[in-house]
């Protein structure tokens, strides 16, 4: 690793050897409260203090680069609704639903954003818009200004693979928005994960800002094993994104993926933790649960409860203060 590029990660805090508060990130904005993605939701997770807010990125037909946690818009629009619409649906695998390449921008921004979880309200079904990534960067530029915060943006690259089969460059879109926004500079509070490694490969050639590798079990027969191994994961990336059942067993305790990370410098966040649905066997509330793997060394959390996490963060920093 250059040395501009440890520069830039001792700026943010994400060396392991040095001791930085743990971050809090806005999964999807406030989703636990609003639909996600939209800016409602993601100025909600800001006003409720979170370090960095979560944009899930996918792009349209006329290549525009727009926040929506998959690469379909059943679940999260209003797009069913829609008559014109109803000969869009088309069939990808197993899934029959509309896609978002087959709709412009303009066509995007005619459809509204819905709760995507069941047992979440539906009151703001159908009020608010579905953002560009631009718009989302207008939006934490203004909300820094008002708060005289630093606020961060950990925007995912949803299925690359897909897009450059549809002749889309996501890696250049992206870069472009952020060049576009001052934002593609060493020091500055931008993240850009993804799940797809061939992605941050090319990214770790065109940018300094720091690259997660999002991992998962490798199987459901090895849930404390990552489906990419660490080793390789370091020599282009900074960090990983790691699914809970990777970093603690059923009995609460490590599993060990932290140390291992931390040894190769690799920073660990952890997703996704929700008020509303935590593991009740081996937790007494969510809350507990989240101090529980703060405890065990995540250096950020992905939470759809900005507020709560933010809480059980100032707390646990606030006795490890004082304990040291
Ligand atoms: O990006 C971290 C976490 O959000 C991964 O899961 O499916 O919610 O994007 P997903
Ligand atoms: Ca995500």
């Amino acid at each position: 690793m250059d040395l501009s590029k440890v520069l830039g990660l001792i700026i943010l805090g994400f060396v392991p050897f040095i001791h930085a508060d743990p971050i809090v990130i806005a999964h999807r904005g406030a989703s636990g409260y609003l639909p996600e993605h939209t800016l409602a939701a993601y100025e909600r997770a800001i006003d409720q203090g979170a370090d960095y807010i979560e944009p899930d990125l996918v792009i349209t037909r006329d290549g525009e680069v727009v926040a929506r946690h998959d690469i379909y818009l059943s679940t999260t629009t209003t797009v069913a609704q829609v008559p014109a619409f109803r000969s869009r649906k088309k069939r990808i695998g197993d899934r029959l639903d509309w896609y978002v390449e087959d709709f412009t921008l303009a066509e995007i921004k005619s459809l509204k954003a819905r709760q995507a979880f069941p047992g979440r309200s539906g009151e703001y079904d159908g009020r608010f818009d579905i953002p560009t990534f631009q718009e989302v960067i207008d939006l934490v530029q203004r909300k820094q200004i008002e708060t005289g915060r630093k606020i961060g943006i950990y925007p995912e690259t949803k299925a690359p693979s897909h897009f450059e089969s549809l002749g889309f460059d996501f890696a250049e879109l992206l870069i472009a928005v952020l060049e576009k926004n001052n934002l593609n500079e060493l020091g500055k509070p931008v993240l850009i994960q993804s799940f797809e490694p061939e992605i941050l490969k090319r990214l770790s050639g065109m940018t300094q800002l720091p690259l997660v590798m999002l991992v998962r079990p490798a199987s459901p027969d090895a849930l404390h094993t990552p489906n990419i191994e660490l080793d390789q994961i370091a020599r282009f990336a900074d960090g990983i994104g790691a699914m809970k059942p990777l970093l603690m067993d059923v009995h609460g305790e490590s599993t060990g993926l932290i140390e291992r990370a931390h040894e190769l410098g690799l920073f660990v966040h952890a997703w996704t933790f929700r008020d509303d649905a935590y593991p009740a066997e081996i937790f007494d509330s969510a809350k507990h649960e989240v101090r529980h793997f703060l405890a065990i060394g995540i250096d950020g959390f992905f939470t759809d409860f900005p507020d709560s996490g933010v809480k059980v963060r100032d707390q646990f920093v606030e006795a490890n203060r004082i304990g040291r």
